[in-house]
């Protein structure tokens, strides 16, 4: 006889360890829905242009800090996008006064405006030194931009000719591969993890642990499952619901809610990026539920990741319900198209408050 599921979990406030607010009106609409939901997140530096200076990332911290709501507690961090020419001592002036709290890795041109990404590890290799001795993270996107390479392909084969080379050059720099993938992702984290612990971290998404490759086509091609990097098989699918709900350190939360007005998505050429901040939680708990494993989500998004930043966990709570099927609106912005978030033809079966 299996153990009846609760229809309601009270959990420490969870953090969203990977965010993407963008600027001006679109950043106004989304952050009160990760301001909602989360005590912290780590914020995405990949603006045009990227957040590179502590100068860029104080101002970008007040823009985000203005539009959380009022009786609202919400901490960003910010992070530093890294190029070819990153100053090392920028990133640790910022890091030691607490403005950045870590450097973001895109290999260039690899996703949405990442054309100033890194062209080759070496060129920063002085920048990942520094990293390394004074214990700031680097968050990886993780995908070889080799157009020659399956886009399928494109994070195995960064694990093994980028990440493995890197880790064995830099034993005690600390990395968290973001929005994993595939199997060979979690077993990558997995064992790394094992030999070195606190050393690498992973987050992982609501989206990827619901839809696979199909789901992207399924009666038409769909542009707002399309995300960077791109869903895979089911057993990748299967492997990231395994790893999630395992509860084990290096796994934790990451959205990487990514807004896109309907018609950047909906276009000749659609951008990379799911909106999810609004469903983030209920989608999760979803998952969890569906895994016969809520037990296991207050490890996954309030306790792995404080524990992988050295952070302490959120002092607060929050309650998760199930509920009727609640439809997912569009998400308006002040002069521009709306924003799709995910799930809005499925609605979502759980509440937040
Ligand atoms: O799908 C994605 N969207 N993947 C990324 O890596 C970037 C993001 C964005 O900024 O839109
Ligand atoms: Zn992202």
């Amino acid at each position: 006889m299996s153990t009846p599921t609760p229809n309601n979990l009270t959990l420490i406030r969870p953090d969203d360890w990977h965010v993407h607010f963008r600027d001006d009106a679109i950043l106004q609409a989304v952050v009160p829905y990760t301001a909602s939901q989360f005590g912290r997140a780590i914020v995405m530096p990949n603006l045009m242009p990227p957040i590179t200076s502590i100068s860029a990332a104080n101002s970008y911290r007040d823009r985000i800090l203005a539009a959380v709501p009022e009786d609202i507690s919400f901490d960003p961090l910010m992070t530093a996008y890294l190029t070819d020419t990153t100053d090392s001592n920028e990133l640790a002036e910022g890091y030691e006064q607490g403005v950045f709290t870590a450097v973001k890795l895109y290999p260039a041109n690899a996703t949405t405006n990442s054309s100033h990404g890194v062209s080759d590890l070496h060129n920063v290799y002085g920048v990942l030194e520094k990293m390394q001795s004074i214990g700031m993270p680097l968050l990886i996107h993780g995908e070889v931009t080799d157009p020659t390479i399956d886009i399928f392909d494109r994070e195995a084969v960064f694990i093994e000719t980028i990440l493995q080379p890197l880790i064995h050059d830099f034993r005690e720099l600390r990395i968290v591969l973001e929005h994993v993938t595939t199997e060979e992702a979690v077993e990558f984290v997995t064992d790394r993890h094992a030999s070195a612990p606190g050393k690498i971290g992973a987050t992982i998404t609501a989206h990827h642990l619901m839809i696979n490759r199909t789901d992207i086509f399924r009666g038409g091609i769909r542009p707002h499952l399309y995300c960077l990097p791109i869903a895979k098989r089911e057993r990748h699918r299967l492997a990231l619901r395994k790893a999630a709900i395992s509860g084990e350190g290096p796994f934790f939360l990451g959205t990487d809610t990514a807004p896109h007005s309907i018609s950047a998505k909906e276009s000749n050429c659609g951008c990379a990026g799911i909106f999810s901040s609004p469903v983030a939680m209920q989608a999760y708990a979803q998952v969890f539920d569906e895994e016969n494993a809520l037990e296991k989500l207050e490890d996954f998004a309030s306790r792995n990741g404080p524990a992988f930043y050295g952070l302490p966990e959120n002092e607060d709570t929050i309650t998760l319900r199930r509920c009727e099927r609640n439809s997912v609106d569009r998400v308006s912005v002040s002069g521009e198209d709306d924003v799709m978030p995910f799930l809005a033809e499925e609605g979502i079966i759980w509440s937040v408050n």
